[in-house]
């Protein structure tokens, strides 16, 4: 079906985007905000490429693990080329790889968006020969994951840092993080609020926390068991805990198709023990998944995105799926835009700041891919044309208010254009993802 006028204008616009945010081989999430190359902006932002410019897509993964540690780690920024429009820079983190990086990882996207790309290309032998390399090194994350920060084997894979989880300012960490006493004072420092209006971004105490932790992995040189077993903030997010298992799915399957069966079959073996783990997460009263506190052994309260992202993973039962799908839709009833990043009624929520409340148009796109795999295509396709409507009415902006769908953070911003290019700017009906 042919997109109409003004769907095509923004798809020329969404392409527009990418290409002014390319820098040779890796896209920047924002022009001025986030000036280097993010973790998982990078491979959700490639599979927008994927759409025009196959070949650029696969320079996205390249180029994403070129930044990637000895140990397995894949960082969660790579600062490939100098910015000074961006805090925490090169020089703050105190790393010593090169390219240089941050000292934190960030959500595992990177395997089912390539996934993806094989499975859309037009020769599959030979997107096969050059994904195999990428299995190999995502595959090395994964173990990193799985092993360093899950060293008692439990299942349940450890963050040290709220921006690991991609979901940086989510009310489900205020509690983890008071239990964080800041040693540091940088809001002089720090260059988002001059991008973006402070109201939509964490605040300064949080600031100080979070780069409180950074100062610890620095002590300890970054190493993957000290920091581990130093860092005052340890929770199991739900989100990569999530996105780990499914990446794990889709790894597994590229590795077979590769002929690599031993590194298949170490995947699947940490698939099911991640899966098992999964009823800790698990809390009837709610009628959600939570995070889990690791320090404390406290499941944290707040319901926020990540309870869905367990059906991404195809990681809850029928009946807890069919229990989550009734909490979120009675909590996010006065919501004019699905989906929140957490339910209104939560203290702590806040429509226009950072991951407090707004909704997320790629968030949106993991969350509809889990509602069709759990059969609700209803709910799927409410996702899509709402996220359709929110870029139409607000632009590509990074985040947008569930009220009034009002624009927020970011502008310009790559992964809200690649989510319209794969999903939200298809005309329905053509919109299976
Ligand atoms: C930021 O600087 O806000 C980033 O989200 C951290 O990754």
């Amino acid at each position: 079906m042919p997109l109409d006028h003004d769907a095509a204008s923004r798809t020329e616009e969404a392409r527009a985007i990418l290409r002014a945010n390319d820098r040779g081989g890796y896209t920047v999430p924002s022009a001025r905000m986030y000036p280097f190359q993010w973790n998982w902006d990078s491979p959700l932002t490639a599979i927008g490429w994927a759409c025009f410019d196959p070949d650029r897509a696969w320079q996205e993964f390249e180029t994403l693990t070129s930044g990637q540690w000895p140990d397995g780690m894949i960082p969660h920024i790579v600062f490939h080329a100098p910015s000074d429009g961006y805090y925490p820079g090169p020089d703050a983190w105190g790393t010593s790889h090169a390219p240089r990086t941050s000292g934190i990882s960030q959500p595992p996207v990177a395997a089912t968006c390539l996934r993806r790309l094989v499975d859309g290309a037009a020769d599959r032998e030979a997107a096969l020969r050059r994904a195999r390399p990428l299995i190999v090194k995502l595959t090395a994350w994964h173990r990193w994951w799985h092993e360093t920060r899950d060293p008692a084997g439990s299942g349940l894979v450890a963050c040290l840092h709220p921006w690991e989880t991609g979901r940086d300012n989510a009310v489900e960490w205020d509690a983890p993080l008071a239990g964080v006493t800041s040693r540091v004072e940088v809001s002089a420092l720090r260059k988002d609020i001059l991008h973006a209006d402070p109201a939509e971004r964490p605040t300064h105490d949080y600031y100080n926390r979070v780069m409180t932790i950074v100062e610890d992995g620095k002590t300890v040189g970054w190493n993957g068991p000290a920091f581990h077993a130093r860092s005052p903030f340890r929770v199991c997010d739900l989100g990569i805990q999530s996105l780990l298992l499914r990446a794990d799915e889709d790894l597994a399957v590229l590795a077979r198709e590769a002929a690599l069966p031993d590194i298949a079959a170490a995947l699947e073996a940490w698939r099911v023990r991640s899966l098992a783990a999964m009823t800790r997460l698990w809390n009837p009263a709610t009628g959600a998944f939570h995070s889990l506190d690791l320090l404390t052994g406290r499941l944290t309260e707040s319901v926020g995105i990540a309870t869905l992202l367990v059906l991404h993973a195809g990681a809850a039962s029928r009946d807890q799926a069919l229990t989550v799908i009734e909490t979120w839709t009675r909590g996010t009833a006065t919501c004019r835009f699905a989906a929140p990043s957490t339910l209104p009624a939560i203290p702590g929520f806040d429509a226009r700041r950072y991951w407090r409340g707004p909704v997320w148009p790629f968030m949106n796109r993991l969350v509809a891919d889990g509602f069709t795999r759990y059969g609700r295509d209803d709910l799927a396709e409410r996702l899509r044309t709402d996220t359709r409507t929110l870029i139409a009415q607000s632009g590509f902006r990074e985040y947008f208010d569930p009220f009034t769908g009002a624009g927020l953070g970011g502008k310009d911003f790559s992964w809200t254009a690649a989510a319209w290019l794969v999903w939200a700017g298809h005309d329905a009906g053509a919109a299976a993802d």
